[in-house]
């Protein structure tokens, strides 16, 4: 019997030692000092004995009872604190790091010199307006003086769509010119607005984009002159650009104005020496502009005789390439986050 007890004893202390969770721990509990356990038999057994076997068996089964217990709280420590420690080193977080910075979005290069224009303009009394960008053959063409095989139709560029359903043309505006005539109809002098929006030709290299964006903006009133319209603009781009930069302004051609001009800006990428941007001319078209060809104003039953009036039509990546420093205009359309980051 002493014999079994120690045996016992020994299996058990191993058993204990060896464990490897607080589970198991417990199971070697249960089979020791459960209801059923080895020792709780022995235990139990000790009554039937005669006093010298109770009296040596009952002081070695105590001992084991006692050794038993004191080894299975500190195994139970032991397991719970390599827990612990084990939790520590994966759950570790170090305060010292720097956080991770957030960045918050921004306006587009585009946005926001379209809504620098748009301010300086409104500024000096111009209300915005705006026009759909699926045109109709009339808006976009015929009532700027652009009839059907005007040779400034090949200009344009224009991408078609399928007809209305009542037959009737339609078209993806190929300028914001159209917006004038929305404005004008059916309205009497004085009249101005500047009309904000995107327009489409089929067009692209480093200075055309297929969709890009222009800033229309007119006057009509007695007695408007095309020194009003330079004036006017001059003062914007100083404005815009923050610093007065070379500007000049080129005798053009636009069925809807005359006379008309277009503006150009000194290209600032190589300043005005010449580069592949500025297509080696040292300078950057920005914008079209002249005075309202009177047949314009009869299309929407303005005066001719009495009123005159003027506009004008500016790219509004064109002059955000020059503000920014963007050298291809189609980057701004990439979408790359690096780009886009470096023009925040
Ligand atoms: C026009 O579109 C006229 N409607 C402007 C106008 C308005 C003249 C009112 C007179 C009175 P133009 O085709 O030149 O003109 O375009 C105007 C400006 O848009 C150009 O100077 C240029 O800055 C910009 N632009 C033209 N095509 C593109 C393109 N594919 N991508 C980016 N910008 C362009
Ligand atoms: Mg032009």
């Amino acid at each position: 019997m002493l014999e079994e007890l120690s045996a016992l004893k020994a299996a058990a202390l191993t058993e204990l030692t060896q464990a490897a969770s607080p589970a198991e721990l417990e199971t070697i509990r249960v089979k020791t000092l459960g209801k059923k356990g080895s020792l709780t038999q022995i235990l139990r057994g000790l009554g039937q004995m005669n006093e010298a076997d109770r009296t040596t068996l009952g002081a070695q089964a105590n001992a084991f009872n006692e050794e038993f217990a004191l080894t299975l709280t500190r195994r139970m420590e032991a397991l719970k604190q390599q827990e612990l420690t084990q939790r520590l080193t994966r759950e570790w977080v170090d305060v010292t790091l720097p956080g991770r910075p957030r960045s918050p979005g921004t306006l587009h290069p585009v946005t926001r010199a379209q809504n620098e224009i748009i301010h300086l303009f409104t500024a000096m009394g111009f209300p915005p307006a705006s026009g759909p960008e699926v045109e109709s053959d009339w808006y976009n063409f015929e009532a700027l003086n652009i009839p059907p095989d005007h040779p400034a139709r090949e200009m344009h560029d224009t991408f078609y769509l399928p007809p209305a359903p009542d037959g009737r043309k339609r078209l993806l505006r190929t300028h914001t010119s159209p917006v004038q005539i929305r404005v004008m109809e059916g309205k009497q002098p004085p009249l101005r607005a500047i009309a904000p929006g995107k327009v489409f030709r089929c067009d692209s290299d480093i200075t055309h984009t297929p969709m890009f964006h222009q800033v229309e903006g007119f006057l009509v009133d007695e007695g408007v002159h095309f020194g009003q319209l330079k004036g006017l603009l001059e003062a914007f781009l100083v404005q815009f650009f923050e610093r007065p930069l070379p500007v000049r302004f080129r005798p053009s051609f636009f069925p809807f104005t005359e006379p008309s001009a277009e503006v150009d800006m000194g290209c600032l990428f190589c300043e005005g020496q010449g580069c592949r941007i500025c297509k080696r001319t040292g300078w950057l078209e920005v914008l079209g502009c002249g005075l309202i060809h009177p047949n314009v104003l009869a299309h929407v039953g303005i005066d001719r005789e009495r009123y005159t009036g003027f506009a004008f039509g500016m790219g509004v990546e064109r002059l955000a390439m020059l503000k920014y420093g963007i050298s291809d205009m189609r980057a701004l359309f990439d979408n790359d986050i690096r780009f886009l980051d470096r023009h925040a």
